[in-house]
C-alpha cells in the first residue's frame, strides 16, 4: 500500500529566540545538516516518496532554496504548503487534507531526530485493517511531551504534558494515520494553548479502539528547546564519529 509523508515544519520556534528571529528552526544545524533533512531522510528511508512539508512563519521560502525538489535526498518531487499564524500542529495537519487525498499517511514533527529506521512499523500500520498508529519512546522527563498510559499492552490515555506522568511514555512526533484523520481534525476544538492538539487526534482514535503503537528502536530526540537542540546535536556526533552516520551523508 503506496503511503505519503507529511513533515510538519512551521511555528514561530519561540522557545529558541534569537536562534529563530532570522530563521525558521528546522533550518538551524543539527551536527552537519540542517534539522529538516533528518526527518526527510526518516521518511525516505522508510520507502515514503511522497512528501509534504507544511512551513509557516517568516522565513519558508528559504525552505525551497534549501531543498528544491529533493534530488538529494533521491526524490523526484517535494510538495510544499504554508501554515498561516500558530494554530498547532493538529492545524498543519489539516493542510495535507488535498495532498493526501485518499492515502494513508505518516507524519514527523520536523524538529523529531531517531537514530534508527521506523520501517518497521510503518509497514505494520499498512497491515492494519483502519485507524491510526503512535510511536513512543520511554524518556526521563515525559512531562515535556505527550504520555501515554500502557495497561496490559494496551494504550489506555493519552495526556498533553501532564503535571503528573502517569507513565515514562513520551508520544513522539512521528504517526500514522488513515484518511478519517482530516474530519477528526475538522471536529478538533482548541485547547487552553490556543492550539489544535495532535494529542487530542490520539485520543479520539484511542476512544474509537482503533489506536495502536510501536515502541521506537534506538535514541529518539526533539529539538525546539535550547537543551534539546544541544542533545540533538550531540546525539548525532556521537554517531557520526562512531562511523553510524557516513560522512558522505552529511553532503545532500
Ligand atoms: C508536541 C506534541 C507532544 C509530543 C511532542 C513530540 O509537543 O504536542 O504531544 O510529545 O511534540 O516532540 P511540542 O513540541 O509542541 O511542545
Amino acid at each position: 500500500m503506496r503511503m505519503k509523508g507529511v513533515i510538519l515544519a512551521g511555528g514561530l520556534g519561540k522557545r529558541l529566540h534569537p536562534l529563530t528571529k532570522i530563521t525558521n528552526k528546522h533550518l538551524l544545524p543539527v551536527y552537519c545538516k540542517p534539522m529538516i533533512y533528518y526527518p526527510i531522510q526518516t521518511l525516505v528511508d522508510a520507502g515514503i516518496e511522497d512528501i509534504l512539508i507544511v512551513t509557516g512563519g517568516n522565513h519558508a521560502g528559504e525552505f525551497l532554496r534549501l531543498l528544491g525538489n529533493g534530488a538529494g535526498f533521491g526524490l523526484k518531487h517535494i510538495n510544499y504548503t504554508y501554515q498561516e499564524g500558530e494554530g498547532g500542529i493538529a492545524e498543519a495537519l489539516g493542510l495535507a487534507k488535498h495532498f493526501a487525498d485518499n492515502y494513508r499517511i505518516v507524519v514527523i514533527l520536523g524538529d523529531n531526530i531517531v537514530e534508527k529506521s521506523i520501517s518497521k512499523a510503518v509497514d505494520e500500520f499498512r497491515k492494519q485493517p483502519k485507524g491510526a498508529k503512535i510511536l513512543l519512546k520511554k524518556v526521563e522527563d515525559p512531562a515535556r511531551f505527550g504520555v501515554a498510559e500502557l495497561r496490559e499492552g494496551k494504550i489506555v490515555s493519552i495526556e498533553e504534558k501532564p503535571k503528573r506522568p502517569k507513565s515514562n511514555y513520551a508520544v513522539t512526533g512521528i504517526h500514522m494515520y488513515d484518511t478519517q484523520v482530516f474530519e477528526i481534525i475538522k471536529s478538533l476544538r482548541p485547547s487552553k494553548r490556543g492550539e489544535l492538539e495532535i494529542t487530542d487526534v490520539n485520543n479520539r482514535y484511542l476512544e474509537k479502539g482503533e489506536l495502536t503503537y510501536s515502541i521506537l528502536n534506538g535514541w529518539w530526540t526533539d529539538s525546539g528547546t535550547f537543551d534539546s537542540l544541544l542533545r540533538a546535536n550531540n546525539l548525532v556526533a556521537k554517531n557520526a564519529e562512531k562511523g553510524k552516520i557516513q560522512k558522505a551523508k552529511c553532503k545532500i
